[in-house]
This record gives structure tokens, C-alpha cells and sequence, in this order.
């Protein structure tokens, strides 16, 4: 997966693209390229293995003044990372140049066909077939010459191209990776994601599978692959230029972690009407609820534990079997899936590759699907029957935190609604929890508030070899979610566990430098956790414990504890993983390093 974008104005746009690449990193940083078109008419290419400030420095201050240009920050999947294989990628005659992100699964047959045709290809890269298929298909006219290119292509795409000799001309394309046009005053841009290009317009147009736009200042055409005019609504982002910088904070997992009241607030905004909750998205599939005698959860990650507390919400208040599936195994060993069966797919970016495939397969079984995603027009909107956004804003950190949250609140929220709309809870039931959750944003806010220690503690934590988590219950998807973050952004090692599973197995791993980190929140398992806890603590280990403020058991108990409010245990995983994300935040900086973007990851996985 990679980042890219393109421009072509009134404006200088060397510095428009690398300000777009610097805020798409987040999808992939392994190399960086931007090609322009001089005020000369030449064709300008810069590229290196590397972040975009190492192009930067390459470029030694600013590119050649140009009016139109491409960029692309790249995730590597076919051929390594290096200078030769970042992109842009050209073809033979140093005209035409393409950036991609996505796989040309046929790539090696269209290779060979070209290089028999004469064509010489100097990359590892798929991409750089899309290059020459367009050399070979231009006949005047960059968008016919694309879409007769991509008429050959198989495998996902986004796409931009540039012609040196169409000096005002910019073509996208999509195909199962995402895509978005800008317009703005005079002035057009393309982009993975519209924190690119939020600073110069608001007015985006959504493309859709198969879509191929054609832009030129101040305007754009979308058409299918075959030239056929197709009507596009331009939508407004409702996001300020600066809900995407990391707002004073040095790191943007911090700010989107101190952001999360907020995001529960956005999230559950015009769903909460009176004592129900009401989540208008599943009107037009109310009916086709009535039949829903099974709940499938499909997602990756952080969201597949988010997933869990879903699972296990529709379990007892629809009264119906419900389990949450990894995508990537659901996609290969799929449960029984027919119209009885309701599947929620849960994604951050509505672009992860296993989770848009599990759904099309549910949707194809004749299974309901609905989306659960922050993403406005990502391609699992296009999977499912219905779409539950989760309002958080741009999650730019590649560790989800902000989206783990509103994803758990989100399907609460679903959950309630569709068992009221089956008439499986009491109307009092339904005004304790909305009660609830009215209340979650501000002990959200408590709950960073009681994390004021937290770089004391971690720096007390930092030297550990390993950690161990546990929870039961609710208190399980956290103990699962904080492990998940400490792995992925300090590079330590960390399990997550049920906590009655300890004494199965891994509680051969404790010792002084295996932590255990234990979710002790108040529920109705916590004298069985207790006992988990003093198992681990009976091993020497260190115990670090997530308790409810007031207890004044766990203070003797535990080695260190971070407070969280008390709050009903369906809601308790939000709270219980605040100070989880701020104790991995705080190893990662002590152990210095790059929280951002974490080695060997990127923001969403739009391969297998
Ligand atoms: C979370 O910190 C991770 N970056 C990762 O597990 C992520 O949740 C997963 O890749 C799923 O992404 P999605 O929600 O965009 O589908």
C-alpha cells in the first residue's frame, strides 16, 4: 500500500506534493518520488529509498517551479525498496510517467509481452507496466491511452498518470484501492486520502471501482474504463486543514489518544435521541433485520478486537449466536452465510484487502452486511448494504487508538438498535445504557486525566524483556488491544491473554522482566482476575493493574496501577485501553522510538 497525489494549477506544486506525501505516510515509507513538469516543458523526476525527507534532501531545497506534477510515498510489494523501484515509473520514451498503489496481479505476462515488443523495463516493479501500456495505447489523448491501458490490467489500482506533453493534464484511476479528487479554485488534485489535500480544497469527489478521472484546472470528467461518462457527487470534507497536524502534540497517537473524547462525542453525535439510540444508516435494511437468526464479525487487528466486544453484545442481547472471525481466515474458511445471517465488517480504513473480500463473500452467500468504518466512500462501503461511519476524523498514528474506541462505541450502538428492533430488550434497558454512554466522552476525559503518571510508570516499565496481559470478559479485548500497541510501536514483545489461561501455559514466561499488565476493572469476573493477578505476582513477576478509582484492594495487590472511572462493563473496554495506549505510548518514546510510523508497518492493508 502507498500514498499518492497529484496536482496541477495555478500553484507551485512541488510543494503541494511533497506537503501531501509528508501527510500520507502514514500509508507506506519505504521510498518517495514526485515528478513535475518544468516551466521549461521538461519532464522533472526525483526518487529515493526512504522517507519523504530524505527525497527532500535530495531535491536540496525546492524542485524545479512547475504547474503540474505527481508523488508517490511507497510500501513496497513487488521489488525492495530501493531508488530504482520507488515510483514515479516512466516509459521508454521519458514522457509519460505513473504513480501507483495496488498490485498488477498479471504484471509478469504484460512484462513479457512488452519487453517482446521492444519495450525496455528497468524496475522490479508492477507499476511500471502500466507506464509502457500507456506508451503503447497514446494515441494524443492521455485519458483514452489510460483507460485502454487499464482495460488490460488485473489485480487493484489507484493510479495517477502524466504526459509531459499534456502539460495540464492529470488521469486516476481506481480499481480496489482508494482514490479521491480534489477541486478546488482554478486548481485540481488526486489523492489516496483527503488529508492530502484538505489544505487547498474541501470539494472531493469519491471515485468509485472502475472509475478513470480526467483533471485539468478547476475541473474534472469521470468516466468508466470504455470512455462512458459517469455523474459523480462532489461531497465536502467536513475535516479542517489542522484536524490533520499533529495539533501541538509531539506525536500524532498522543493528540489522537487525547483526542478520543471528542471522537466518542462525533461518534455517538445525532444517535442518541432520548432514551434510544437510533442509527438512522440501517433504515433502509430494517426489515431484512427481522431475519437475522446468526451475527458474523469479520475485521483485521485492533479492529477484530474491537470486534469481540460486538460479538459478544450481539450474543446477549440478541439472543442469537454471534462470533468475531479474523477477515483473513473467514475469507478462506467461511462459516454457513445465508440471509439469516447478519455480518458486520469492521475497518478503520475501509480499504483492509482480507476484510472487503470477507465481505464480498458474505454479500455474495446472501449474507446482510453492514460496514462499520471511518472512512466516507472507502471500498467496504461498496461491500455492504449499509454503512456505519464512525465519525472519529483522520487517524493519522498507524497505531489505531481513536478508531478502536468509536469502533467499540459504534457497535455498542448497533448492537442496541438492532436488538430493540427486534424487540429483545426493554425500553429501560436501552435508557440505562444511552445513560451510559452520554456519560463515556467525559470519563474518557477522566480517564486521560488519571493517566498524569503514566510516563513515570512506563519509564519504570521500559527495561522489560516482555510483557504479559491478561483480562476476562470485556476486560479481555483490552488486555488483547494494549498488547497489540505495545508490539507494534516499542517493538517489544507482548501477549495478550484470558486471564484463566495464564496457569495453561504462559505463565512459565513470568519473571522479573515479564511484566504481567492486568486489567482489573470492576465487573463481575474481578475476584476471579484477582486471583490471575496473584498467580503472577506469586512468580515475582512485576504486576502493572488497569483497576476502577476506589479500589482500595488492587493498591496492595498491584506493583503499579493506572485508574480508570467506573463505568458499566459493556463500556469498560473503552476506558480500561486509554491508559493502556498512553503506558505503550510512553515505553515506545523512553525506548526512542519512531511511534508514527512503526517499522515493518503501514496505516491500511489494501494487499493480502
Ligand atoms: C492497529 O493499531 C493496526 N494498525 C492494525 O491492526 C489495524 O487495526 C488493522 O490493520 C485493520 O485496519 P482497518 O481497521 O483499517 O481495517
Amino acid at each position: 500500500m502507498c500514498g499518492i497525489v497529484g496536482y496541477t494549477g495555478p500553484r507551485d506544486a512541488g510543494p503541494v506534493l511533497l506537503d501531501g506525501l509528508r501527510r500520507l505516510e502514514y500509508r507506506g515509507y519505504d521510498s518517495a518520488g514526485i515528478a513535475l513538469v518544468t516551466e521549461s516543458g521538461d519532464l522533472f523526476v526525483e526518487k529515493r529509498a526512504g522517507k519523504v525527507a530524505v527525497l527532500q534532501e535530495a531535491l536540496g531545497g525546492d524542485p524545479p517551479r512547475a504547474g503540474i506534477g505527481l508523488g508517490h510515498t511507497r510500501w513496497a510489494t513487488h521489488g525492495r525498496p530501493s531508488d530504482l523501484n520507488a515510483h514515479p515509473h516512466s516509459d521508454c520514451t521519458g514522457r509519460i510517467t505513473v504513480v501507483h498503489n495496488g498490485i498488477v496481479e498479471n504484471f509478469r505476462e504484460l512484462r513479457d509481452e512488452l519487453v517482446e515488443r521492444g519495450h525496455k523495463l528497468t524496475s522490479e516493479t508492477d507499476t511500471e507496466v502500466v507506464a509502457h501500456l500507456v506508451e503503447d495505447a497514446y494515441e494524443g489523448d492521455l485519458a483514452d491511452a489510460v483507460r485502454a491501458a487499464l482495460r488490460r490490467l488485473e489485480g487493484a489500482y489507484a493510479l495517477v498518470v502524466l504526459h509531459r506533453d499534456e502539460p495540464d493534464r492529470l488521469v486516476g484511476a481506481r480499481l480496489n484501492a482508494p482514490l479521491i479528487v480534489g477541486i478546488g479554485d482554478g486548481e485540481s488534485l488526486l489523492a489516496s486520502d483527503p488529508a492530502a489535500i484538505v489544505a487547498y480544497t474541501k470539494r472531493v469527489i469519491f471515485l468509485a471501482d472502475g472509475d478513470v478521472a480526467d483533471l485539468r484546472p478547476g475541473t474534472a470528467i469521470v468516466t468508466d474504463r470504455n470512455g462512458t461518462v459517469l455523474d459523480r457527487p462532489v461531497d465536502i470534507i467536513p475535516w479542517s486543514a489542522e484536524a490533520a497536524e499533529k495539533g501541538g502534540y509531539p506525536h500524532f497517537m498522543l493528540k489522537e489518544i487525547h483526542e478520543q473524547p471528542e471522537a466518542l462525542t462525533a461518534c455517538m453525535t445525532g444517535r442518541l435521541r432520548g432514551e434510544s439510540v437510533c442509527l438512522e444508516e440501517l433504515d433502509p435494511i430494517r426489515a431484512r433485520l427481522h431475519a437475522i437468526e446468526r451475527v458474523e464479525l469479520i475485521a483485521c487487528g485492533t479492529a477484530y478486537y474491537a470486534s469481540l466486544v460486538g460479538a459478544a453484545l450481539f450474543e446477549d442481547w440478541l439472543g442469537v449466536p454471534a462470533r468475531a472471525t479474523v477477515a483473513s481466515e473467514f475469507r478462506y474458511s467461511p462459516p454457513p452465510v445465508d440471509a439469516r445471517t447478519l455480518v458486520v465488517a469492521v475497518t478503520q480504513s475501509g480499504e483492509t484487502a482480507d476484510t472487503i473480500a470477507a465481505a464480498r463473500l458474505a454479500g455474495e452467500r446472501g449474507g446482510l452486511v453492514i460496514a462499520v468504518t471511518n472512512t466516507v466512500g472507502s471500498a467496504i462501503t461498496r461491500e455492504s448494504h449499509a454503512s456505519v461511519f464512525l465519525q472519529a476524523g483522520p487517524e493519522v498514528a498507524v497505531a489505531a487508538t481513536k478508531t478502536f474506541v468509536t469502533q467499540v462505541a459504534t457497535l455498542i450502538m448497533l448492537a442496541a438498535d438492532v436488538s430493540r428492533e427486534l424487540g429483545k430488550r426493554t425500553l429501560q434497558e436501552e435508557a440505562v445504557l444511552v445513560d451510559a454512554l452520554r456519560r463515556l466522552p467525559k470519563q474518557a476525559e477522566r480517564a486521560i486525566e488519571l493517566a498524569e503518571s503514566t510516563p513515570d510508570v512506563a519509564a519504570r516499565y521500559a527495561d522489560a524483556a516482555g510483557f504479559m496481559y491478561i483480562g476476562r470478559a470485556f476486560g479481555y479485548p483490552a488486555a488483547l488491544e494494549g498488547a497489540l500497541k505495545i508490539k507494534e510501536i516499542s517493538y517489544l514483545h507482548a501477549e495478550g491473554y484470558a486471564a484463566g489461561e495464564l496457569k495453561h501455559g504462559p505463565i512459565s514466561l513470568l519473571e522479573p522482566s515479564c511484566p504481567l499488565v492486568a486489567v482489573a476493572t470492576r465487573s463481575s469476573v474481578y475476584e476471579k482476575l484477582i486471583s490471575n493477578l496473584m498467580e503472577g505476582k506469586a512468580r515475582d513477576a512485576r504486576v502493572l493493574a488497569i483497576a476502577t478509582e476506589g479500589d482500595t484492594q488492587i493498591e496492595r495487590l498491584a506493583t503499579d496501577v493506572l485508574w480508570v472511572p467506573d463505568a458499566p462493563e459493556a463500556l469498560a473496554t473503552i476506558l480500561a485501553v486509554i491508559p493502556l495506549q498512553l503506558f505503550a505510548y510512553h515505553v515506545a518514546v523512553a525506548r526512542g522510538r519512531d511511534v508514527d510510523q512503526p517499522r515493518n508497518l503501514a496505516k491500511s492493508v489494501t494487499v493480502e
